[in-house]
Formats: structure tokens, sequence, C-alpha cells
């Protein structure tokens, strides 16, 4: 907690700024976005701000000047139920794919529910000061934006920023050396690599341009009317980008002003364990093994035969492990303590844990990094793969894949990671650089999203690249015009030159 308790005192020498009237919108369908989100929020209503949230669930922990509007049903109608098995075949461009029509669907089921109306519903006089949202999935809804005064806009990303968030602050997201965000790569890519990344680039590029953007266009001048500023226009128009990435643990990239990175937000300093579980880590005398596939992977729905193995792997070792699965496992062995949810910010900080073994999603390895627990990664979908293969490539974890998960390759990756210290060591390493910052990534949240509000958006920090198109941004314009006057030039002298000689040979032939 000191950490939190540290952030308000550190604030409370910047002027505070008057309490304003703040929006925040999720609607993307997965339970670990309003999580991460909760410490901003939660910070934000404690400085004195009211908050209105619509999101898919109501803050667990009610706090005051926070209104929660939740969207009922919505985890439910798009969730839905992943199978692992065809999960982890799918390309990266089936999820491309899958991943706007998601966007799409959360968009529009939170612009038809109740939760909705109640916010139309508020009195007419009723303005906000800024807007918070995921910068995705929300465009449908741009048009409640002129209803309620216009108020700059600052974007949180609980993933990896995407390219177009990159470039609603003027960020450079060049594929030649910044991996695409849901590519497997780093930035040592090889020739092939490079080839791919730019055509997954171009391919989403055109997604979200040229598909995603004009139907949510459609879908907001059909509930808003004809009038309404194009959606485009208003996703370029953003104060800040508050992403989830790290400078230490992500590819450098030249950065604009307004982009602010605000990773690993969620972690809290740990807390004492629940009394069965701190007794249960305290008597692994020969260390424990933690196994979570996050929130929106069950581990109760991998397949039967891939559930075995894990078991009979588990039962040869002479660790305990305690393993977040979301129904019964009577066949269990008795080194095995399972449990529909885990606290895992305190798990993970217990001094027994010896391996962690993971999905590998961007807040899990996040999490793991400031605790400094080695990792197996065994990735599903979009930046899992990235996510892992980072860590395995430093040494401070193991890739395994789904497909090659058996009882000897779990038994030989977590005995690897168990018996060499230099897992942990590296890690350790990392984990000290990560947390290496001037400001916590919720002091930064806070001040810059209280900035944005101090100075009406901040316009002044917006880069001119966000009004450039394509030909303008990469200067083919001003090449093209320089090109063609010396062109011209050489042009005109040859034809002059020319029709001179053969004029002179046709007076030549004359004579
Ligand atoms: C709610 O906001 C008011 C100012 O608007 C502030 O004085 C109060 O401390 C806030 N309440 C809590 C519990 O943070
Ligand atoms: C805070 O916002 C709610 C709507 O979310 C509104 O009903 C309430 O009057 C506001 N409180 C203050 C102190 O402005
Ligand atoms: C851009 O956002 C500002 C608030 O930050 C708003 O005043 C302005 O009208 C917006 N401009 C456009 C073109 O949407």
């Amino acid at each position: 907690m000191h950490k939190i308790f540290a952030a308000f005192l550190f604030l409370s020498y910047i002027s505070i700024s008057n309490s304003a009237n703040i929006l925040a919108i999720y609607t993307l369908a997965s339970p670990s976005i309003r999580l991460w989100n909760t410490p901003l929020l939660t910070a934000l209503a404690t400085r004195g701000h009211n908050v209105t949230v619509i999101s898919p669930e109501a803050q667990k922990n009610r706090v005051a000047n926070l209104t929660d509007l939740p969207v009922d049903g919505l985890y439910e109608a798009i969730g839905g139920d992943m199978d692992f098995d065809v999960l982890h075949e799918a390309t990266m461009f089936f999820w491309i794919k899958e991943m706007f029509a998601f966007f799409r669907k959360g968009c529009l089921f939170t612009l038809k529910s109740d939760s909705f109306k109640r916010l139309m519903e508020y009195p007419t006089d009723f303005k906000f000061d800024l807007v918070l949202m995921e910068p995705i999935g929300v465009e449908c809804m741009f048009g409640i934006l002129p209803r309620f005064g216009n108020p700059p806009i600052v974007t949180v990303a609980s993933f990896p920023a995407p390219q177009w968030v990159l470039e609603s602050t003027g960020t450079p997201s060049n594929p030649s050396y910044v991996p695409y965000s849901f590519s497997p790569y780093d930035d040592d890519m090889k020739f092939m690599e490079r080839v791919y990344n730019f055509i997954a680039y171009i391919y989403t590029q055109y997604l979200y341009k040229y598909d995603y953007l004009p139907k949510m266009d459609r879908e907001a001048r059909n509930v808003f009317g004809p009038e309404i500023a194009s959606v485009e226009s208003t996703a370029q128009n953003v104060s800040f980008a508050l992403t989830n990435h790290h400078p230490t643990l992500d590819t450098p990239f030249a950065s604009a002003p307004n982009l602010i990175p605000i990773a690993a937000i969620q972690v809290k300093d740990p807390k004492p364990l629940p009394t069965d579980l701190q007794k249960f880590l305290d008597d692994a005398t020969e260390g424990a093994i933690y196994m979570s596939f996050g929130t929106n992977v069950r581990s109760d729905k991998l397949s039967l035969a891939k559930r075995k193995a894990i078991l009979e792997a588990f039962a040869e070792l002479p660790q305990r492990v305690l393993w977040k699965f979301e129904s019964d496992l009577p066949d269990a062995p008795k080194n095995v303590k399972i449990s529909k949810w885990l606290p895992q910010n305190d798990v993970l900080a217990h001094p027994n844990l010896k391996v962690f073994i993971t999905h590998a999603g961007l807040h899990s390895t996040h999490e793991t990094i400031i605790r400094g627990v080695p990792i197996v990664g065994v990735p599903f979908v979009i930046d899992q793969h990235m996510n892992i293969r980072k860590m395995q490539k430093l040494g401070r974890g193991l890739l395994l894949e789904y497909k090659d998960l058996t009882k000897d390759t779990l038994l030989h990756t977590l005995r690897e990671i168990i018996g060499n210290p230099s897992y942990r060591e590296n890690i350790m390493k990392l984990s000290a650089r990560f947390q290496d910052n001037p400001t916590s990534p919720l002091e930064s949240a806070v001040f810059w999203t209280e900035y944005a509000l101090r100075h009406k958006g901040a316009q002044h920090l917006q880069s001119a690249a966000r009004n450039l198109n394509f030909i303008q941004y990469f200067l083919l314009d001003v090449i093209a015009f320089l090109l063609a006057v010396p062109i011209s030039f050489v042009l005109a002298i040859y034809i002059l030159c020319c029709r001179r000689k053969s004029t002179q040979k046709g007076k030549d032939k004359l004579n």
C-alpha cells in the first residue's frame, strides 16, 4: 500500500485542479480490463473528481465520487467460449480480423444498453471535463461528445499500444523496426519476419481505416444523426494516450510527448495471504509452483488429455503446486491445491515460489517481473506469444507451446527452471530496472490526466503528424515535386536540342 500513499503525497504537492466531471468508457468483454483500470479510476475519485464509469461490470470495492453504470450481460454476449485446440492453431491474420469484430460488438452492445440510456438521461446542462477510454471499441459512441461539451479525450490502453494508438499521438510506428503489436517478434527481425511484420501492419491499417472505422461511423450517424464529426477525426483528436508498455521491456522507439507508458499500474504492494494459502506455501519446503491462465482462458476448459498430462507431471515433482482451476478436480495429486480464484499478486510475492506457469498475458507478465518469478509460458492468443518469446530470449523463462505440452515436456521445462538459478537472476535484473522510474505508473497516469484537465486538452502537445495523410507524411508529394523540377528541366533541354537537331537535319536534307 505504501506506494499508493506515496503517490498521493507526491501528487498533493502538485496544484490540485478543481474537481472535474470525468466519464470513463470501457466496452471490451474482458474482466482484466476493468481490473487494470481500477487504480486510476479510484485515484481520480479519491482526489475529488466526479467519475462516471460505463463498463461491463461495477467496481467491487465501492468508492465515493465514482458512479458505475454497469453494462450487464456484455461478457456473456461477447466473451464466448474458446476452444484451445482451435486457438493455438490460429494465425495472426485470423486474430487481427477477429479482434476488430470483437471491438465492434462490444461497442454496439454498450450503445444499446440501459446504462447508456441512463447516461443520456443526465441533466442537459451536465458537462464532462474529460473522457477516459480504451483506444478502440468506443467509436460508435463518439456522437455523445457534443452533448457533453466536447471534452478532451485521454485513451488508456490496457494492452501494448497498437499502431493506431501510436499514430493518434503522431508517434512513428515504422514496421521496419517496430514489431507489430500482436506479432511474436522483437526488434531483431530477420528478413522474412520483416516481410510478415509489414504485411500484418498494412492489413491492420486497411481493416482499421477502410472497414472498422467506416462501419463505426455509420453506426454513430444512425444513432446521433448525420451531422456529427467523422469518427476518424475524433479518434485522431487525442490529448494523451496512456499505454501498457515500458521502455525497458518493449522495443525502444521514438515517442511523442503525449504517449505515456503506464505499464504495471495495476500492481499493488503484496498483502498477507489468506491463512490456508499462507500455510500451504509456507510448508512448501521444496518450493512451490503457481499455475494460472488468467481471467479469459479457463484451465477447466483444457482437453482431458492435457489435464491428465499436467497432473501426472505435477505428481512426480517434490514441489507444491497452486493451480487456478475453475471447477472440481477430484483426481488431483496430494501436492496440488486448486482454487477458482487466487490473489495472484500476493501469491507471486511468496518467497517459496519457484516458477509461474502462465498464458503470458501482459498483466501477468508484468506482475511476475515485479516479483522476480521466472515463468513457463503457454501462450494462446494475440500478444502472449510475443511476451513469452521476449522472456525466453533473455533467459527469464521458457516457452512451452500448448501443442507440445505433455507430461515429459512439462517436467523437463519445470526442472530446468527450478534447477538453474540463472532464470531467477535474470528476471531479478529485469525487475530492478522495470521498477526504476522517476514516478510510479499510477502517479504518471494521474498527473497527465489532470494535466489534460488543467490545460483544456493540452492541444499544444498534439503532433502535426496526425493531420498528414500517407503521401504527405512520407514526403512523397515533396519528393515528387523535387524530382519533377530537374526532370522537366532535362526533358525541356532534350526536347529543345532534339527538335533543333532534327530541324537542323531536316534543313541539311533540304539543302
Ligand atoms: C469526493 O470528492 C470530494 C470533492 O468533490 C472530496 O472532498 C472527497 O474527499 C471525495 N471523497 C472521497 C471518499 O474520496
Ligand atoms: C457527480 O456526477 C453525478 C452523475 O454521475 C451527478 O448526479 C452528481 O450530481 C455529481 N456530483 C457533483 C458533486 O457534481
Ligand atoms: C478536439 O478536442 C478538443 C478538446 O480537447 C475539442 O475542443 C475540439 O473541438 C476537438 N476538435 C475536433 C476537430 O474534434
